[in-house]
């Protein structure tokens, strides 16, 4: 039995991973649509994509009558920003939505109002110390963020994961590196009862991004990927632009001594993400010809071309003996 199908009530096992500023509403529509788990990125939804966030919500929806996800970035940054993620928590409860996914930060109090509507919260962890949190805030699953996933990435593989985490005995999600049918195959087999895909679902009809977004994706291979603490003062994966050397990908000056600094350190990140969730606005905009940086993981080796996300979804289970429930 597949614990992450049969309590989702979702198709196949993979799930649209969130991402700022890719999410759009169309683009979690479809992957709903197509038999996947799309995930609402909400400031992806109204800062970027401009949506009041109920508003929003209801627009995908409107598309689908799959389950969504949604994605509670619940790390403490300001009250003002705590209150508004409370705020859409209660209202995405309110409006039918049963699967969660938290991000940074303790998750407790998430878990407690989404089971008090019958829902389900899924952690994302880099290792087994903070699987360890959030199996103790009562989680129902993890989500195992590895090193060769796109956005924020972790330091361990899959398989290394997958042996840290597997006898806590909760639904394990695979988030890193797979584009293709036999990778999904390779990490249900490996232990891990669904994939979180992200940098597959971009270059697909449906993501908003510009097209230089998607041409760089099509063309990059795993060696053009890197990683860069300039962005959020952790480290991102990036396609490595021509013309960027590593040095250039590290933080300098007093950015990059804040960043060593245990007291500082939030505070540059803060700073740099701030920043960052407004530079990477421009990701969606047609005539952005080149970004600073294009956020992709490894899995940028299987992408050659950009299709729809049905199709996506029809080459990414035709491997599966029983792809469904
Ligand atoms: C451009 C981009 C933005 C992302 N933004 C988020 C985010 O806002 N929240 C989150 O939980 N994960 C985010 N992720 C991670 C994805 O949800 C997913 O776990 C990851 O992309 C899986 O690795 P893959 O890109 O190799 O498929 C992002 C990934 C990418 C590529």
């Amino acid at each position: 039995m597949n614990q992450f199908l049969e309590s989702t009530g979702v198709e196949y096992p993979i799930i649209g991973g969130p991402m700022y500023p890719c999410s759009n509403p169309e683009l979690v529509a479809a992957q709903s649509e197509a038999g996947v788990l799309g995930v609402v990125q909400p400031l992806s939804l109204t800062y970027v994509h401009g949506y009041d966030f109920l508003e929003g919500l209801r627009y995908i929806q409107s598309l689908t009558q799959n389950p969504i996800g949604f994605n509670a970035l619940i790390e403490k940054s300001s009250r003002k920003y705590h209150e508004r993620m409370s705020t859409w928590i209660d209202i995405a409860l309110d409006q039918g939505v049963k699967f969660f996914i938290t991000s940074l930060g303790k998750p407790d109090w998430v878990v407690k109002r989404v089971h008090g509507y019958g829902g389900q919260v899924y952690h994302d962890v880099t290792e087994r110390k903070w699987a360890q949190i959030g199996v103790d805030c009562g989680v129902d699953g993890l989500i195992c963020v590895n090193n060769r996933a796109g956005g924020h990435c972790g330091g361990l593989s899959p398989q290394e994961l997958v042996e840290q985490c597997l006898d806590f005995d909760k639904p394990l999600v695979c988030a890193g590196g797979v584009a293709t049918a036999e990778a999904l195959k390779d990490m249900l087999d490996l232990g891990y009862q669904a994939c979180q895909l992200g940098t597959r679902f971009i270059a697909t009809d449906e993501c908003k991004v510009s097209d230089s977004y998607k041409k760089a994706i099509i063309n990059a291979d795993e060696s053009d990927i890197a990683l860069t603490e300039k962005m959020t003062g952790v480290p991102v994966s990036i396609i490595k632009p021509e013309m960027k050397s590593e040095r250039d990908l590290k933080a300098q000056g007093v950015l990059g001594w804040m960043l060593q600094s245990r007291r500082f350190k939030h505070l540059a990140r803060l700073y740099l993400s701030l920043r960052s969730i407004m530079g990477l606005k421009k990701a969606i905009s047609d005539n952005a010809a080149e970004s600073e940086y294009w956020q992709a993981g490894k899995s940028v080796d299987g992408i050659h071309s950009v299709v729809s996300v049905k199709q996506v979804v029809n080459e990414l289970v035709s491997q599966l003996q029983t792809p469904s429930k």
